[in-house]
């Protein structure tokens, strides 16, 4: 049934081929050659199975999905000897290869200085993102259902950022105008500002703001038809998920960059004294949602844990279409931990769903709960107290 979600045969396979870590939280020394397929990263609790998804998705985003603080990510025992953790791969993408590197390194102090290289050279970190294009599943996914905003604009971001690097500059710029444009509104409250500086960040916010919306309204149509699909797919009930971007500003009938900087300007005016009260900018993209109704109801209050779960997972697999439609390679899946809530047949209906792309990694504690076809044809590692070895008898 999620056949129908596969992509395309014309696109091109991505492939994480080499994983390298060095005193990457509690994995003081790994590398792991890679092939295509289904590769299961087994073990008991705490072992360090998500952290090896944590450091191949570094070199997808640049950063950590769920440190707060960087040097989190550098061993502890690492933070009194080297000070310095490495996380490197060989991406492979129609016959050619990419060396992604980031370096954290913790000698100049307490700060994490973050060092990337691509292909040797030193780069910045945003430059990473759209080498290595992967999708992240994690049980935390069910925050996109029953948490706030921010997780779900934050989905839209990632996957955006990956899709066009033009995007990621936008936003970025965007989010540097809504921190200035909060000082100067702070100071205009306690009147060290001027009129007139007001006047610049409006501008900035609607020329950046209107990139930013433009590039989320444009992927919500095809998100929503992906996810719709996959939701219905894995048949939980007869009611059928939607999305919605929803917006803080007024869509245009066309939304050309120029018509929504327009509306970007109109909800600036017509917020004037809410903002000028609390100091803050209340309109713009940092401020929307991308709404998660059934029958028009949110979903958050009346889904089911099975179906906000399995809304969770669609919302990820629209997001590996997506991004396979607008870059013309198929992404890397990285299933931590995600079939250990779901029932059998769901179980079977996502390993599925995840065929249809080149290369899965996955974390499990229990093998056995792979469905077995999946689980036969894996590459099997095994992960205790931070070193991985590849069990005997797995394919390839
Ligand atoms: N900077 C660090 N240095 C050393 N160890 C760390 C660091 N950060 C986290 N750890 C440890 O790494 C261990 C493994 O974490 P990880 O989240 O990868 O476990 P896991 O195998 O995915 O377990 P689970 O099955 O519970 O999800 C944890 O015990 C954690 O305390
Ligand atoms: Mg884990």
């Amino acid at each position: 049934m999620l056949g129908q979600a596969a992509p395309r045969l014309e696109w091109r396979a991505m492939l994480l081929r080499r994983l390298k870590l060095t005193n990457f939280r509690n994995v003081a020394n790994a590398a792991l050659d890679l092939d295509a397929g289904l590769t299961l990263f087994q073990g008991a609790n705490a072992q360090g199975k998500s952290n090896l998804l944590e450091a191949a998705y570094l070199l997808a985003i640049g950063r950590s999905y769920r440190a707060a603080a960087e040097r989190e990510m550098v061993a502890w025992t690492a933070r009194e000897r080297d000070g310095y953790a490495v996380v490197s791969g060989t991406v492979e993408r129609g016959g050619e290869a990419d060396e992604l590197l980031v370096g954290l390194d913790l000698r100049q102090g307490d700060t994490v200085q973050k060092r990337v290289q691509i292909n040797g050279s030193a780069r910045r970190a945003s430059d990473l993102v759209g080498r290595f294009n992967a999708v992240l599943f994690t049980a935390d996914d069910i925050a996109l259902v029953y948490g706030g905003p921010q997780g779900r604009r934050r989905y839209l971001d990632v996957l955006l950022s990956q899709a066009d690097s033009r995007y990621l500059r936008a936003l970025q710029r965007y989010q540097r105008v809504v921190m200035q444009r909060n000082r100067v509104l702070k100071a205009l409250k306690e009147n060290r500002a001027g009129e007139r500086e007001l006047l610049f960040w409006d501008g900035q916010l609607c020329e950046e703001g209107a990139r930013v919306l433009g590039g989320r309204l444009a992927a919500t149509g095809p998100l929503d038809e992906a996810a719709r699909r996959c939701y219905a797919a894995f048949g939980a009930g007869a009611d059928a998920l939607e999305t919605a971007y929803a917006a803080s500003v007024r869509i245009p009938d066309a939304p050309s960059d120029a018509a929504l900087a327009e509306a970007l300007r109109d909800a600036l005016t017509a917020s004037r004294r809410r903002e000028r009260a609390l100091g803050q900018t209340v309109v713009g993209p940092h401020r929307d949602d991308l709404r998660l109704t059934m029958r028009g109801v949110e979903l958050a209050q009346h889904a089911s844990r099975g179906q906000a779960r399995l809304a969770a997972l669609s919302l990820r697999l629209a997001e590996a279409e997506v991004l396979a439609a607008r870059r013309g390679d198929q992404p890397v899946l990285l299933l931590d931990d995600v079939l250990s809530e779901l029932d059998a047949e769901h179980r079977a209906l996502t390993m599925e769903a995840a065929a249809a792309y080149p290369q899965t990694l996955a974390t499990t504690a229990d093998a056995s709960i792979v469905p077995e076809r999946f689980r036969l044809s894996a590459r099997r590692f095994e992960v205790t107290g931070g070193a991985v070895f590849e069990e005997e008898g797995g394919a390839g």
